[in-house]
């Protein structure tokens, strides 16, 4: 695990017993765990009916728009999400392990590819469903994932960029961005169950509009990007007490994601598989 470590390490050497570099690790595995459970969510209950094209399927949990008879454009829109959704968490836990992009160059640069690619399918295509097609709840959630299909674009550009480039420091700082905001909609399911377990659910309105579903609306992009953006600049040039303190930030948060993961496999996809 010392090489996940280096993954995400700071630009000055982690050491191993350096906590930032520990602390590091312990969230990725965190995120891993709770993204693979996400994955195999999608892989046993979306898959299948959307590979036989028995599309019905995907309305048997309650989501705001799945099937629709006679909506040929927004089933098809929908099939590739769900498809695409399952390759880009897959591909993002794989994009991170140094030891893979150190002994096998070529499938780091063809996972980015792909990984590139499904940010960009499912931003766009998850615009096109939100505003397009019509799917949602309320303004707030609506404006809370368009800002996070832009930022995804744009940090997909600029991480791309800089490889393209050869900026490999840049690249590093950009695509730890992109994977924070690309992983927001888990974020969010995480954050509710997170708090729900914690609150009881205080603040969660019926239609998905109380104080918390709009702080969350926004925070499952913001909130990890900016954890992401104080272990940055913490590696880069935090004195002692910044890697310190942003190391127990990274542990605290790592609680909260085992947490809110163990709770979202039991409510919200485990029943359903
Ligand atoms: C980039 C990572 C993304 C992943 C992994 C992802 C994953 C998913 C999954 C698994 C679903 C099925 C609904 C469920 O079972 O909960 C879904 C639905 C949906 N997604 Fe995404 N999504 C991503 C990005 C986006 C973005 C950026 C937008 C909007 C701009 C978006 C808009 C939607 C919409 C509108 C639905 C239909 C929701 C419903 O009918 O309840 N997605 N997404």
């Amino acid at each position: 695990m010392a090489s996940i470590d280096a993954s995400i390490a700071p630009a000055r050497p982690a050491r191993r017993t350096d906590w930032l570099g520990r602390s590091a690790t312990f969230c990725y595995l965190a995120i891993a765990a709770g993204q693979l459970l996400f994955i195999a969510f999608i892989l046993l209950y979306y898959y299948p009916p959307t590979l036989t094209g028995n599309f019905a399927d995907w309305n048997r949990k309650p989501i705001i728009t799945g099937f629709v008879a006679g909506d040929t454009a927004g089933n098809l829109f929908f099939a590739v999400h769900v498809l695409m959704a399952a390759v880009i968490t897959f591909g993002g836990l794989v994009q991170l392990v140094p030891a893979i992009r150190s002994r096998w160059p070529a499938a780091h640069r063809w996972n980015g590819r792909l990984y590139l690619v499904s940010a960009l399918t499912l931003a766009l295509g998850g615009l096109w469903m939100t505003w397009g097609r019509g799917t949602w709840l309320n303004y707030v959630g609506a404006i809370g994932i368009t800002l996070d299909a832009l930022l995804i674009v744009l940090f997909a550009g600029l991480a791309w960029r800089a490889a393209r480039s050869h900026r490999f420091a840049d690249h590093r700082r950009w695509a730890i961005r992109l994977f924070a905001v690309a992983s927001a909609v888990w974020f969010m399911r995480v954050g509710y169950m997170a708090w729900g377990l914690a609150t009881g659910g205080a603040g969660i309105g019926k239609a998905m509009d109380g104080p918390f579903d709009l702080f969350l609306a926004f925070a499952n992009s913001l909130l990890p990007l900016a954890v992401a953006e104080l272990y940055l600049r913490a590696g880069a040039r935090g004195t002692p007490l910044a890697r310190q303190a942003t190391a127990a930030l990274l542990g605290a948060s790592s609680l909260v994601i085992l947490a809110g993961s163990a709770g979202a496999w039991m409510v919200m996809w485990g029943p359903y598989i």
